[in-house]
């Protein structure tokens, strides 16, 4: 029987701290309820201690979503977990994320402590946070760059704290899939109490990684993974929600299901690229103005026999608006006869030879070859009686 992933949406945390994509509370609450929709299951809203401002916005989505778990993040601090836990007091699912940094780097040059002390600090924070809920997720930052013997360790006294959900952060998006995927797989192996806790997955980019380190973190036995809308967040960003879903749904023989609908992720991701004011590179996957779009003769005339040819996702699978022929210099006959009869001009095979070459006059001056262009050519265009 096909596993369930949890998908922990943190575009309104991890992909708001993205310079310049700060929203406001009614922003943040109008998306916090779109990715209710979308059917993720677990919706970080934000840091409520980071700002009054935040606190409000995590208060109101708090207690306007009502079929997604609701999350603050806190840092291993008493009175950040107070904050989060106040704010999050009218949730009907409220999870508390608390975390510290756990490789040596960030344990010397961040806290200036030793091993023994940052155990202890994460130990105390998720029995703090248990006060307030009975959903705890433990983060351990830098996980991806963490000695692993201590960090089973660490992972093992948290649950033991009681944490029922342990994130393992590649923050700076450093390891490789096969390093992610032993990571995890090394802590299901070597943390006795594991099965009490669901293992997520949190990757940044910095390689442009983070779906694949993700991936590799769920084959070894990660059950969540956080990600945002169009892969924004720190830096290079975080993983991102439409890759894992769709790559979980495509290849459903791995034996993994998520309960994201598939058919908002291109409205959702327009509304968060707008709202955000972050262009969405024409080229990304799923999402991107070109992820459906067909511009080589090659691939337009296979395309055009058989879409499977060249796309393995339908647009309308994902809400997209569609496929695209589009014209350049490189395009061939197929494509400008399909594209000359979408605009009610009926040529016989002979016409679009003879169009063809007009044709490839223009498409050399321009990057893309318009419908006002083909009206041109068709106009010009004298067949031989
Ligand atoms: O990247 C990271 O380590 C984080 C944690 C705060 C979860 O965002
Ligand atoms: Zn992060």
């Amino acid at each position: 029987m096909a596993q369930q992933v949890y998908i922990f949406d943190t575009t309104l945390r991890d992909g708001e701290q993205v310079p310049g994509c700060k929203l406001n509370t009614k922003e943040k609450l109008d998306l916090a309820l779109k990715l209710e929709a979308l059917g993720v299951d677990i919706i970080e809203a934000g840091f409520p201690v980071s700002s009054p401002g935040d606190f409000e916005s995590v208060a109101q989505i708090a207690q306007a979503v009502k079929n997604a778990t609701v999350c603050g993040l806190t840092r291993a601090v008493q009175k950040d977990i107070e904050v989060a836990a106040q704010a999050l007091k009218y949730a009907k699912r409220p999870r508390i994320h608390t975390g510290i940094g756990t490789s040596d780097l960030h344990i010397k040059a961040k806290f200036n402590t030793t091993r023994e002390e940052i155990l202890e600090r994460a130990v105390q924070a998720v029995k703090w946070a248990r006060n307030f809920t009975d959903d705890v997720e433990f983060y351990a930052e830098d996980a991806g760059r963490t000695d692993n013997e201590y960090l089973a360790t660490v992972v093992e006294a948290v649950i033991r704290a009681g944490a029922t959900v342990v994130n393992i952060p590649d923050t700076t998006g450093y390891c490789l899939p096969h390093q992610y995927g032993e990571k995890i797989a090394f802590l299901r192996n070597n943390v006795s109490n594991i099965d009490k806790a669901v293992i997520s997955c949190h990757c940044h980019n910095d390689l442009g990684l983070a779906t694949a380190n993700s991936i590799a973190g769920v084959l070894n036995g990660a059950r969540q993974i956080e990600c945002t809308i169009n892969g924004l967040g720190e830096r290079a960003g975080n993983t991102s929600l439409e890759e894992v879903v769709m790559i979980l749904k495509q290849h459903k023989d791995l034996g993994y299901y998520t309960n994201v609908n598939a058919r908002e992720l291109n409205p959702l991701s327009r509304e968060v690229s707008e709202v955000m004011r972050m262009p969405v590179q024409p080229n990304k996957a799923i999402v991107g103005a070109n992820a459906f779009s067909h511009s080589s003769g090659i691939h337009q005339d296979g395309f055009l026999k058989d879409a499977q040819t060249y796309e393995i996702i339908s647009p309308d699978e994902v809400g997209a608006d569609g496929s695209r022929i589009v014209l350049t210099a490189r395009s061939g006959r197929s494509a400008l006869a399909h594209r000359f009869q979408k605009l009610g001009y009926q040529y016989t095979r002979n016409d679009i030879d003879v169009l063809y070459g007009s044709f490839l006059q223009v498409a050399d001056k321009k990057k893309e070859v318009d419908e006002q262009d083909l009206h041109q050519l068709a106009k010009a265009y004298k067949p031989e009686e």
